[in-house]
């Protein structure tokens, strides 16, 4: 695992994406909440400024919420349309289905259709405070595939700054499972903040366990963390990080 430390993870998150894009990649993984805005906005410039082109990529989302139509504000796929997708020339958006009658028929059509549409060639993803990646909570197994999640309270309690009340939080998702994401062959995590500080530590160096799921990484081939200052304080080697990354052959 890579940990890159600096001032601007958008930028290093971003020379990810536009690396993979310009070298082919065919599918990206897209994840939504706050952490990957400025790498979305980065990636918007790169394309308005620099001719950065998606043409030929198609992306799939993470996860969304069971219940929310795909108009609703806070759903996953209208959050990826309104502060990415709908911004750039990128191909077929696709996420799991909130509304479907049967979520458990849903979400195991997702993972099928990842399958098919992958392998995804890069996904992004953001960490909850409680180490969650998607929304594989902690406990999730960590060889599993795409399904229902029960929402923890912390985490209906991080996400209802984005909803009028915590209530209106919905208390189940769909999400790709650990395996599921673990098929891709990059992932690129970005955290920023004190708050991410503990999961990160836990992600990184803490032991592989379903306690906290985004130590899933530590068993990828290919999988790089990128944080600020304040996500990185409470690493204990976060000098070898450094120089390892100034360093690099
Ligand atoms: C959302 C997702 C979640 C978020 C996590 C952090 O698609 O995958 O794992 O990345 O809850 O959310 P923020 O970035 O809002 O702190």
């Amino acid at each position: 695992m890579e940990v890159v430390i600096v001032d601007h993870p958008e930028q290093v998150m971003a020379d990810i994406i536009a690396d993979a894009v310009t070298g082919g990649a065919s599918t990206i993984g897209l994840a939504t909440g706050s952490s990957p805005l400025g790498t979305y906005t980065e990636l918007i410039r790169r394309h308005n400024e620099d001719g950065l082109s998606f043409v030929g990529v198609n992306a799939v989302l993470l996860d969304e919420y069971v219940g929310l139509p795909t108009t609703h504000p806070e759903s996953y796929a209208r959050f990826i349309r309104d502060n990415f997708t709908d911004h750039i020339d990128i191909g077929d958006v696709h996420s799991p289905d909130g509304m479907a009658p049967d979520s458990k028929a849903a979400a195991q059509a997702y993972d099928h259709l990842i399958g098919t549409v992958g392998p995804v060639d890069v996904q992004i993803l953001g960490i909850g405070s409680n180490g969650h990646i998607g929304f594989n909570e902690p406990s999730s197994s960590l060889t599993s595939r795409t399904r229902i999640k029960t929402l923890t309270k912390k985490t209906r309690e991080d996400n209802a700054r984005f909803f009028d009340s915590f209530d209106e939080v919905p208390r189940h998702v769909i999400t790709q499972g650990l395996g599921t994401i673990c098929d891709a062959k990059r992932l690129a995590l970005v955290a920023t903040g004190e708050g991410k500080a503990a999961a990160i530590a836990a992600a990184v160096e803490g032991p592989l366990s379903a306690s906290c799921p985004a130590s899933i990484l530590q068993w990828h081939p290919h999988a790089t963390v990128v944080v600020d200052h304040a996500a990185a304080s409470q690493l204990k080697d976060a000098d070898y990080y450094k120089y390892v990354y100034e360093n690099k052959p």
